[in-house]
């Protein structure tokens, strides 16, 4: 056998080792919701809910027995990830709302709708999220559209329903951050980057996210509200649905080979939303069903109150409207 071909078998030998490594970590590390809690008599709502971590989510606590609200802005996809969930746990109380968090005339007809019609609201989660590479786009109210859905939509709508969370407390806010934060910086001077570049302004929206958990925690003290905020893990679903060609394909290998499903994905988020042990724990940020340490410029006060200020005025919140 040649040197060349010998060298080969060992390099392959190595890069499979290494596969196998990865994908042992990635088992071993996954962290499971081991909770049986029943969320019987509980009304959840869960936003973007039509696919991915969310839907597995919303399949979850509706087995768990829970009232299931999707808050979807695709109606389509949206009715027939319930009519599968229906038809998997038997769970009739699940249904269907339009919601699309880059509107914020749609937050707030959502809101109104919520606050006509439903008078307990146990655990509102906040999943939805939208990451674009390139392309910015701004919305209808002259937001940055990535900013506007993950975290201008998401402050907006948590306004509007904190008065049915108050009411129904003990009740649980779980938001979806990232991660991917870390190669972010959260430019106050610039909130609403509309030419931006999108692919960046992912991280920043979920830098956003935490800061914004942590403030929304400290207001919300002895409220019976708690907030924690989580990353979900790398998870193969349509988020990355955007990359475009040829970023794709060594991307499409990444995803299958050791990213988790969104099943997996979904564990952290389905923790923090009816495990007692995290019953009364607010303000923190989770990983794999486990508390998680943060950045420092991320925990800073500071950051959090000038970014709860400026988003009041991003999202324009009235007078009127409620203030948290
Ligand atoms: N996948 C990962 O590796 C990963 C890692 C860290 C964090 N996350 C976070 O996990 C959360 C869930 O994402 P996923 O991975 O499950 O991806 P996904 O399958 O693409 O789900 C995202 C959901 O958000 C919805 N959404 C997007 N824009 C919306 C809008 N304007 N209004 C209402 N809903 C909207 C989508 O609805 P449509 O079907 O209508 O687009 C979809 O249901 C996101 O917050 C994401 O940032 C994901």
């Amino acid at each position: 056998m040649s040197w060349l071909l010998q060298c080969g078998l060992v390099l392959g030998a190595v890069l499979l080792s290494l596969v196998a490594a990865l994908r042992l970590f990635a088992y071993f590390t996954l962290g499971i919701c081991r909770s049986t809690a029943s969320m019987k008599g509980r009304t959840v709502i869960i936003t973007g809910a039509n696919s991915g971590i969310g839907k597995e989510t919303a399949h979850d606590l509706a087995r768990r027995g829970a009232k299931v609200i999707m808050a979807c802005r695709n109606l389509e996809t949206a009715h027939k990830a319930r009519d599968e969930i229906v038809q998997s746990t038997g769970n009739q109380e699940v249904v269907v709302m339009k919601l699309d968090l880059s509107s914020l005339k749609s937050v707030r007809d959502f809101a109104d709708d919520i606050n006509n019609t439903v008078t307990k609201l146990d655990v509102l989660v906040h999943n939805a999220g939208t990451a674009h590479m390139f392309g910015s786009k701004t919305t209808e109210d002259g937001l940055e559209m990535t900013m506007a859905t993950n975290h201008f939509g998401p402050f907006l709508l948590t306004h509007l329903l904190i008065g049915l969370l108050k009411r129904s407390a003990p009740s649980r806010i779980v938001i979806v951050g990232s991660e991917l934060y870390r190669l972010a910086y959260l430019n106050l001077n610039n909130l609403n980057p509309v030419d931006g570049f999108p692919a960046y302004l992912y991280y920043v929206s979920k830098y956003a996210n935490i800061v914004f958990a942590q403030e929304l925690a400290r207001r919300l003290e002895g409220s019976g509200v708690t907030v924690n905020c989580l990353h979900p893990g790398m998870i193969d679903s349509g988020i990355w649905r955007n990359v475009p060609f040829p970023l794709n394909l060594p991307l499409k290998i990444l995803i299958k080979g050791f990213f988790k499903s969104p099943a997996e994905g979904a564990q952290t988020t389905i923790y923090l939303s009816v495990s007692e042990d995290v019953e009364g724990i607010s303000g923190k940020y989770f990983i794999d069903c486990k508390e998680y340490f943060l950045s420092h410029g991320a925990k800073d006060p500071a950051t959090a109150k000038k970014l709860w200020e400026l988003s009041e005025t991003f999202v324009g919140l009235k007078l009127n409207d409620p203030h948290i």
